[in-house]
């Protein structure tokens, strides 16, 4: 090994490649000019980095509710040099509250259809609690609409991959999770279509109700 990259424990996943560049494109329309951005679920740790780089006024915070996964994500903010990242946290939904007690956005990426329920509807709550109103949640993935798949791959994927897998999780009906965030405060704002049958779901957080 040569000197200056045995701390390079930087994990790849190929679908971040191919998908970090489409979700930039959105973020860099909806996020905020400046403040704190949350990043749920940040597995390899490619998504933050490369949001990150693009994004120089924006702080990012990781988290992972798998530590083993910390190193990599360590690993991609030290490749990429960037100072704008703060260091990865374990972070898991179901457990409130959140370690974060305030951020001005987050983005959550391929967790809904890849955890139980429970943890969207706890995503939602977590979400309402942190943003501020007006304040932006991202969500990336695939989802049914109106309780059909958008495509059979992505049927192929429910009931071969994610069910066979773990039958809590699976593709979810985008009305669902409307309905779930609805309740929480989180109106969904923009619905985008995006490569390969995913969706970027933009949520905003609703001004609090103020008596006339
Ligand atoms: C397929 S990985 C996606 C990783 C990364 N966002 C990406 O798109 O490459 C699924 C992610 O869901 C996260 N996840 C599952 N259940 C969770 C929970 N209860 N709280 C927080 N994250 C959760 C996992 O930790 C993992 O990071």
């Amino acid at each position: 090994m040569s000197e200056g990259n045995w701390m390079d424990v930087r994990e790849t996943a190929p679908s971040a490649e191919r998908n970090k560049q489409p979700i930039l494109e959105v973020l860099q329309r909806v996020l905020p000019a400046s403040g704190l951005v949350l990043e749920i679920g940040s597995g390899t740790g490619q998504h933050v980095a490369h949001f990150a780089k693009a994004l120089p006024k924006l702080t990012f915070q990781p988290s992972e509710m798998e530590a083993t996964r910390h190193a990599s994500i360590a690993a991609w903010i030290a490749h990429e040099q960037l100072v704008n990242v703060r260091p990865p946290i374990a972070l898991d939904v179901m457990r409130l509250p959140w370690p974060v007690r305030a951020a001005d956005a987050i983005v959550c990426i391929n967790v809904i259809h890849i955890s139980p329920w429970g943890a969207t509807v706890a995503l939602m709550e977590g979400a309402a609690k942190i943003l501020p109103p007006g304040g932006v949640l991202a969500t990336y993935g695939p989802y049914q609409r109106d309780g059909k798949h958008t495509s059979p791959s992505n049927e192929e994927f429910h009931k071969n991959f994610l069910q066979a897998r773990d039958p809590r999780w699976g593709v979810r009906n985008m009305e669902e999770v409307e309905k779930v965030a609805k309740r929480n405060g989180l109106d969904l704002a923009e619905v985008l279509a995006m490569p390969a049958n995913n969706f970027t779901l933009v949520f905003r957080r609703g001004s609090p109700h103020v008596a006339d």
